[in-house]
Formats: C-alpha cells, sequence, structure tokens
C-alpha cells in the first residue's frame, strides 16, 4: 500500500498545513454526512497540532473525538490520553466538539473492551485516524513486546478495539485493532525528529510486523506521513 510523504521543513509549518488539511476533512465529512470521526494518539508529539486544530473555526458540535489508544489510568493521570485532548484540543472552538473516551472503571482493561467497542460503533469507520509511532515501532498501543500483538495485527481479528499490556512501557493500554485502522478513511502518521525518520524506514525495509508493528498499518493501507525534524 502506499506511504504518502509530507515532509516539512519545521513543526510550525507542519502544524499549519496540517491542521488546515484536518479541517478540510472535517468539513467535507460534514457536509456528506452531516458528522465528522477523528481518532488521535497521545503521546508528546500531537499537542501543538491539537492546539492549532482547536483554534480553528468548525462546526465542531458535529465532531466526534475518540483516541486511537488510551493507557488504563483514571482521566484525570498525567499519562491519561484522555486528559491531554481534553486540557489541548477539546478547548477554544473545538470546545463543542463530542469526546468518546476509551476507558471505563474496571480494573482489566480486557473487561471493557467489548463496552469500548459498542461507544465507539457509531464513529466507525473513522473519517480522520491520527497515529503516533514509539521508537520501538508501536503505533496506537499495538506494541511489539505484548503477548496480544498478534491478535492486534490480525486482519480477521472481528473488533474494532482490545486491551493491551506493555512489556517495556507502563500501564494497561485499550487500542484500536490493525483490522479497523485499514478501514478509516484517512490515516495520518505523524511523527517528528530523524530518529523516528529513521526507525520508520527500517521497520518498512528490514523487519517484520510483529517487529515493528507500525509496518503492518503501512502494508495494509494508505498511509500518509506528516513529517518535520
Ligand atoms: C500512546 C500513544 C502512542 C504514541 C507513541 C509516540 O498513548 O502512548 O498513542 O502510540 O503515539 O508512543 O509518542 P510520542 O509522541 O510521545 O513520541
Amino acid at each position: 500500500m502506499a506511504l504518502n510523504k509530507h515532509e516539512f521543513q519545521d513543526n510550525s509549518t507542519l502544524v499549519k498545513a496540517f491542521s488546515e488539511q484536518l479541517a478540510g476533512i472535517i468539513k467535507q465529512a460534514i457536509s456528506e454526512k452531516g458528522r465528522a470521526s477523528v481518532a488521535v494518539s497521545g503521546g508528546s508529539t500531537p499537542k501543538p497540532l491539537f492546539e492549532a486544530l482547536a483554534s480553528i473555526d468548525l462546526p465542531w458540535s458535529k465532531v466526534d473525538i475518540t483516541l486511537a489508544d488510551e493507557r488504563w489510568v483514571d482521566a484525570d493521570h498525567e499519562a491519561s490520553n484522555e486528559k491531554l485532548v481534553r486540557e489541548n484540543l477539546l478547548v477554544n472552538h473545538a470546545a463543542s466538539a463530542n469526546f468518546v473516551s476509551m476507558t471505563t472503571s474496571d480494573t482489566n482493561a480486557t473487561d471493557a473492551q467489548g463496552a469500548i467497542e459498542k461507544r465507539l460503533e457509531s464513529l466507525l469507520p473513522l473519517d480522520i485516524l491520527i497515529l503516533g509511532m514509539g521508537e520501538d515501532g508501536h503505533t496506537a498501543s499495538l506494541f511489539p513486546c505484548s503477548e496480544q500483538i498478534k491478535t492486534g495485527l490480525d486482519l480477521n481479528y472481528p473488533h474494532s478495539v482490545l486491551a493491551t499490556q506493555p512489556t517495556t512501557a507502563p500501564h494497561q493500554r485499550m487500542s484500536l485493532s490493525l483490522a479497523e485502522i485499514v478501514k478509516s478513511r484517512n490515516v495520518f502518521l505523524h511523527i517528528t525528529g530523524e530518529k523516528k525518520r529513521e526507525v520508520l524506514e527500517q521497520a518498512l525495509q528490514q523487519h517484520t510486523a510483529l517487529e515493528k508493528p507500525i509496518k503492518a498499518v503501512c502494508d495494509n493501507c494508505t498511509v500518509n506521513l506528516v513529517w518535520a525534524p
């Protein structure tokens, strides 16, 4: 499948162009079917993008926002992706967007898979999915080190989400499955820095999908790489 590369000279140019592109897709989806669905990743990379997106005047009340993955912590925990999104994306113009959380009060993420799948149902397939990538080649919470990686990468897995437990990173997670990721209408991989570009290139050229899960995404759908140094 294709990897469309959008490389920028610096992060502020990236953020401006990328947020405007996303706004265009959101408007188009709303005009075609009344609502738009967007899943974003956590981590440190997307914060400036969230701020830029939230400052764009759009019919945000018609936008459903969820996550590519969530760490299994309370919504006010420092590591919570929901907290990051609430503080940086669901503000300004975007305060009226509808947020669909990926956590429950269950102690074990596995027990919540069914409930989260049901919650996400009306948003799927996603109009926009923005993925990140870790230096181990994980994307969403599809970690190469986790026991659940085969299931997460199985294109015949019949569910949109699965609970995962990385061994090289903290917290249980809830993640979109590869089977659901590849159904998304517009998949973006948003990464910054030389190191991550190298990791991506090596993943695609020298590794299996189980070793570097980002390869599974690139092999099975069109991915728009959005990169700046
Ligand atoms: C998470 C993520 C994850 C993230 C990468 C990159 O919650 O951990 O959604 O897949 O996108 O780990 O994270 P950074 O942007 O912090 O490098």
